[in-house]
């Protein structure tokens, strides 16, 4: 037996790579939780052990996590090191198929990465139907509630839950992204605590959950190569991506926490940067972009403390709308008549840094670049292609499009002084010649390239990851960028509930959100500038709207609220996160503490309590994780530890204070 051991937890595998323990430090002191007793009728051992990586010729009940094309693959297990976590080696003698499985702790914290590379020692060619990257086997003698995250534009993160009694439970993305249909991360509860199992992966996946027969339900997680198996040909090697497993005995909000002191660990020393407070023009000119109008913008940014100063979509030639321009990166001369370089130079002038969005992987059809080369987007041989949003996708796994992409970004961030790059993907792919080997594969991998080369060439550029909203929201873009933009609807009711939904597998630090007047897709009713500024303080504060039209009092109030955001502000993107009741309860709050100083934010996300017309009691929001015996001082109010944990912090709310910033400090 081999024990791994994380922060607070351990993973214990056995001689047959089976799990055997799963839970806090000593968990594995005591019968395994995953020993059965009992016949096998008509079926083998295998179909009720808690596989590791089951391959198909086991024929596991519960599906395996590697399949090949006419071979049913049998492990002889080859190796087992320990050290840097666990690494074990399994052979199949028959095709000379090598899987080398690796188990470790991300440092600091409970969340377990695991991952396969797969390596054809044999003399054929080998064609992988099925490639995952891990089998994490939870406890659930009462089945397993799941739940997870769909949405679609303008209404990611929603949370859902199911109970799986027995059988199969998928969700995934077939589009060559992450999607904006569900999150790659899925919690299962089973009573007593609660697991995470994700994927860090950016083109199409899937998180397969299967109940058995007796008491356990194994999650399968790895890329979907559905329609487009891998080939591996002889000598040659595919590493699977990074699977991520995270056991907590507090609950679902206890694995949210564990994936954000993961996504602190990814983000590395980049973590310490602080979190400009930007300025976005997207919602307040859309593609009527001039140096006039973007300077009129930057003059009140800079007045009010912004920043960062991002011009969006609509800055480069041939960019009128969404019919034309994707693909042609050069400024268009007749908006920006001085010349681009004046232009960031005017905008800097004013205080700000300067951001540009692109959207490097797409072309339109009415562009210079698909002229010169319309070999280079996805197509079926012969078959009839669609657009979407007017535009086609690259095919970044070409060696001369990855070139062109890493080329074009290193121009523009070289003849400009830009500190902000949104990063943005407007399309999925759809059809595609099934001839190439791995699309999905190279396009991502190629992607992973270019981020990393512009993180290495240009250290200082912090980049914004978005695509459609937050169709790209994942491991493995976390671990590549700096921020991520969630979701374009802005409205704040509907906001709010995407922000929940959000931090339930995000960190506050990834998290950019915009104060707008964008009106509700799904709720409707109006809120506060100060909601809105709460809102997005959450994460990353910007502002969207079109402030040249903002009041002078408008103004005043959103500079109080970006200067409170600032003295605050390391606190909401370093601290621990407790979600407090959601924006469907009668409170929704979010609190964060980091050492001594705790931040709560709250929301009134439903009606009032009669307005002194009747007796009614404040909403109390209970906080989590202070020292009972200590005081919390915030401003002239002082309470206990203990009377925050029980009681709660009091929030009244009336028509005109909708949602509140409580800064308390440990005295
Ligand atoms: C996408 C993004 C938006 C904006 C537009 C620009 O929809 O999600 O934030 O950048 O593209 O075209």
């Amino acid at each position: 037996m081999w024990t791994i051991t994380g922060d607070s937890t351990e993973y214990t595998v056995n001689d047959r790579i089976e799990l055997v323990a799963w839970g806090p430090h000593g968990v594995t002191d005591g019968p395994s939780a995953y020993a059965f007793h009992g016949k096998v009728q008509y079926m083998l051992p295998g179909d009720v052990a808690a596989l590791e990586y089951a391959p198909d010729g086991l024929r596991p009940f519960t599906g395996a996590d590697l399949s090949v094309a006419g071979h049913a693959l049998t492990w002889r297990l080859d190796g087992v090191e320990d050290g840097d976590g666990l690494t074990a080696t399994l052979v199949d003698d028959v095709t000379g198929l090598r899987a080398t499985l690796r188990w470790r702790f991300a440092p600091g914290t409970d969340v377990l990465e695991r991952w396969a590379t797969l390596h054809n020692g044999g003399p054929e060619p080998l064609t992988l139907t099925r490639l995952d990257s891990a089998g994490f086997t939870v406890p659930t003698p009462a089945g397993a509630t799941l739940h997870y995250l769909w949405g679609q534009w303008a209404q990611e993160f929603t949370p859902a839950t199911t109970i799986l009694t027995r059988g199969r439970f998928q969700i995934g993305s077939e589009l060559g992204v992450t999607g904006h249909l569900f999150s790659p991360t899925l919690t299962i509860e089973n009573g007593d605590a609660a697991y995470g199992v994700g994927l860090a992966w950016t083109g199409s996946w899937h998180l397969t959950a299967d109940a058995d027969n007796a008491g356990l339900t194994r999650i399968r997680a790895g890329r979907s190569v559905t329609g487009e198996p891998v080939r591996l040909g002889p000598g040659e090697t595919v590493t699977t991506p990074v699977a991520v497993g995270v056991y907590s005995a507090d609950g679902v909000d206890g694995v949210a926490r564990q994936w954000h002191a993961y996504e602190r660990h990814l983000a590395g020393e980049r973590l310490g940067r602080t979190r400009n407070v930007i300025y976005n023009s997207w919602e307040a000119t859309t593609f009527d972009v001039t140096a006039d109008g973007q300077l009129a913008l930057a003059d009140v940014a800079a007045s009010l403390g912004v920043e960062t100063f991002v011009v969006d979509d609509g800055w480069f030639v041939g960019r009128h709308d969404d019919t034309g321009g994707l693909g042609d990166w050069t400024p268009d001369p007749a908006k920006f008549p001085d010349g681009f370089g004046a232009f960031v130079d005017a905008v800097r002038a004013k205080g700000l840094e300067f951001g540009l969005w692109v959207e490097p992987e797409m072309v339109n059809p009415k562009s210079a670049l698909y002229a010169a080369h319309p070999e280079w987007i996805y197509q079926a041989q012969g078959r009839p292609r669609s657009t979407i949003r007017n535009q086609y996708l690259l095919n970044l796994g070409r060696e001369d499009v990855f070139a062109f992409v890493r080329d074009t970004l290193d121009g523009l961030l070289t003849t400009y002084p830009i500190g902000y790059v949104k990063w943005d993907f407007n399309r999925p792919r759809t059809e595609a010649d099934r001839d190439t080997a791995d699309l999905d594969g190279a396009h991502v991998r190629n992607l992973y390239r270019v981020l990393d080369h512009l993180r290495t060439a240009h250290p200082d550029v912090t980049i914004e990851g978005c695509a459609a909203g937050g169709a790209r929201v994942d491991y493995a873009t976390a671990a590549r960028t700096d921020v991520l933009w969630p979701s374009d609807n802005t409205a704040p009711l509907d906001r709010l509930r995407i922000q929940h939904g959000f931090l339930s597998a995000h960190a506050p630090h990834l998290m950019s959100s915009w104060v707008t007047d964008a009106p509700g897709l799904f709720d409707v009713q109006k809120r506060s500038l100060a909601f809105r500024f709460v809102l997005a303080s959450a994460g990353v504060l910007g502002i969207g709207a079109d402030i040249t039209r903002w009041s002078p009092s408008e103004r005043a109030e959103a500079a109080e609220w970006i200067a409170r955001y600032k003295a605050v502000r390391e606190v909401i993107t370093r601290g621990e996160v407790h979600r407090i009741g959601g924006p469907d309860q009668a409170r929704c709050a979010v609190q964060y503490t980091h050492g001594s100083r705790v931040v709560v934010l709250a929301w009134n996300a439903g009606g009032l309590d009669g307005q002194d017309t009747v007796p009614a009691r404040d909403i109390r929001l209970p906080l989590r994780g202070l020292e009972p015996t200590a005081r919390y001082r915030s401003g002239t109010d002082t309470y206990s530890g203990s009377h925050l944990m029980a009681v709660g912090l009091p929030v009244r709310w009336t028509v005109s204070h909708d949602a509140d910033l409580v800064e308390l400090e440990r005295q």
